[in-house]
């Protein structure tokens, strides 16, 4: 099948890639130059692992392409996906304006009939608005469906994610459109992978829906978590106990720092005022947020109780990245519990196996805050490292020769990656989260 994506985004990217793996002819519109330029040689502008290699065998075999010309892109696919940005305004509502111009330009160029495809998240019932907007601009006798196939992808594992989706989701409102997407998903349907059909506006529910809860289950631990601290528990045992009930599952009960990233905090958020917009409050969702945003200034305050006075202390700080695996630091508690640190007067030398330079256009290297070539280095002459990332690097890192580094053997870990039992043995103190 002959596809369009608009937008080589996180999402545009993956999902153009994989499209093209499993043999369609993609070509996937972007327009800043120089990631345009970045991606025709095969490059992946962001660190997502195996992307490169799959960028590289479709470009070299053609079935992908990248251009910045909307107009040769849109003649080129009936499907069309528009994987474009939808940030979140100044309140809490999702910025449609890139939806909408790709809607319009979408309309003015095309000259037969297109399946317009929202992947990125948007709130539910814009398919009617991106409809509208197709409809006002066509030129006549020129027909549209508008669709809708949200994304489950984890940055990290958004390969894997799209290749053996737990559920594909498409909400369509015409049998032409179904049947498009059944063709397109077959590779998948053949191997047992479910495939949902539903109307729009369930499709568009289901994603917000999803992340909101996947949120919900994490502020839920991590309250769990602080009630732990207390009486004298440990969370991990807690979430084991819990998650062995099906109904609840382990997953996403890792209690820390909380949600970070380019989804959770602002899906959640959109998700509040969708409800609003409808006459309901979402308190859930309103205290899932907040207990969200405490967790930084809690850890700052847990960092305080150990260390007592900051200012003048050199502090390792291992993981800048919001989760393992990828570069990306939006969102990332990190971001936050650096520049309070710093603020107080610590000096900080931090480090990130993959996010370092991304953290630094974010947070600039200063006198008192440098970054480190390896995890190691960052120890020199630390009064305490603290732990942001769960890292495998870290879980795997040789913690005699950490001890050996640090000035004082203090560990402050945000992520639960050690056992406590086998900190105190090797002569840490050792502070984690809920245990
Ligand atoms: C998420 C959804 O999982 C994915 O389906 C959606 O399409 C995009 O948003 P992503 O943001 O890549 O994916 O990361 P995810 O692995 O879901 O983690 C989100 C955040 O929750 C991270 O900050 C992570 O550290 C945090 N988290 C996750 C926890 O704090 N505890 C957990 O148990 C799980």
């Amino acid at each position: 099948m002959k596809i369009t994506v608009i937008g080589a985004g996180y999402v545009g990217l993956v999902s153009a890639a994989c499209f093209a793996e499993i043999g369609n002819e993609v070509m996937c519109v972007e327009k800043i130059s120089s990631k345009l330029d970045t991606l025709k040689k095969g490059e992946s502008p962001i660190y997502e692992p195996g992307l490169s290699e799959v960028l590289k065998r479709n470009i070299s075999e053609n079935r992908i392409t990248f251009t910045d010309n909307m107009d040769d892109a849109i003649h080129f696919g009936e499907a069309i996906f528009l994987c474009v940005g939808t940030p979140q305004s100044e309140t809490g509502k999702a910025d449609l304006s890139q939806v909408e111009e790709a809607a319009r330009q979408i309309a003015q160029m095309a000259t037969s009939y297109k399946l317009v495809i929202e992947k990125s998240t948007v709130p539910v019932n814009t398919n009617k608005w991106v409809k509208r907007t197709l409809e006002r601009y066509a030129k006549d006798g020129v027909d549209f469906d508008v669709a809708s196939n949200p994304e489950f992808l984890r940055e990290g594992s958004a390969l894997e994610d799209f290749m053996k989706p737990d559920r594909i989701v498409v909400g369509v409102e015409s049998e032409r459109a179904e049947k498009i997407f059944r063709e397109l998903y077959k590779p998948f349907t053949d191997q047992g992978y479910p495939l949902l059909v539903t109307n729009t506006a369930a499709a568009e529910l289901i994603k917000h829906a999803s992340n909101s809860f996947l949120a919900l289950k994490i502020s839920y631990i991590n309250m769990v978590s602080d009630l732990c601290e207390k009486v004298g528990a440990d969370v991990e045992l807690v979430a084991e106990g819990m998650g062995l009930d099906k109904r609840i599952g382990r997953q996403f009960l890792n209690a820390g720092l909380g949600y970070g990233g380019s989804c959770f905090p602002k899906d959640v958020k959109a998700f509040v005022k969708i409800a609003e917009e409808n006459g309901l409050d979402f308190a859930l969702l309103r205290e899932t947020d907040c207990l969200n945003e405490e967790r930084r200034p809690k850890f700052i305050e847990k960092i305080e109780e150990i260390l007592w006075i900051n200012k003048n202390k050199t502090i390792a700080v291992w993981g800048l990245a919001f989760k393992p695996n990828t570069d990306d630091v939006r969102e990332a508690p990190a971001i936050d519990i650096v520049n309070a640190l710093s603020d107080s007067g610590a000096t900080l030398n931090m480090y990130d196996p993959k996010a370092t330079e991304t953290f630094k256009t974010v947070v600039p290297e200063a006198d008192n805050m440098s970054y480190c070539a390896n995890a190691y280095e960052a120890l020199e002459g630390a009064d305490a490292l603290i732990v942001l990332t769960e890292w495998e690097e870290f879980k795997e890192a040789d913690l005699a020769k950490v001890k050996s580094m640090l000035k004082l053997p203090i560990i402050i870990d945000g992520r639960n990656l050690y056992d406590p039992k086998e900190m105190k043995k090797q002569g840490f103190e050792y502070y984690c989260m809920g245990r």
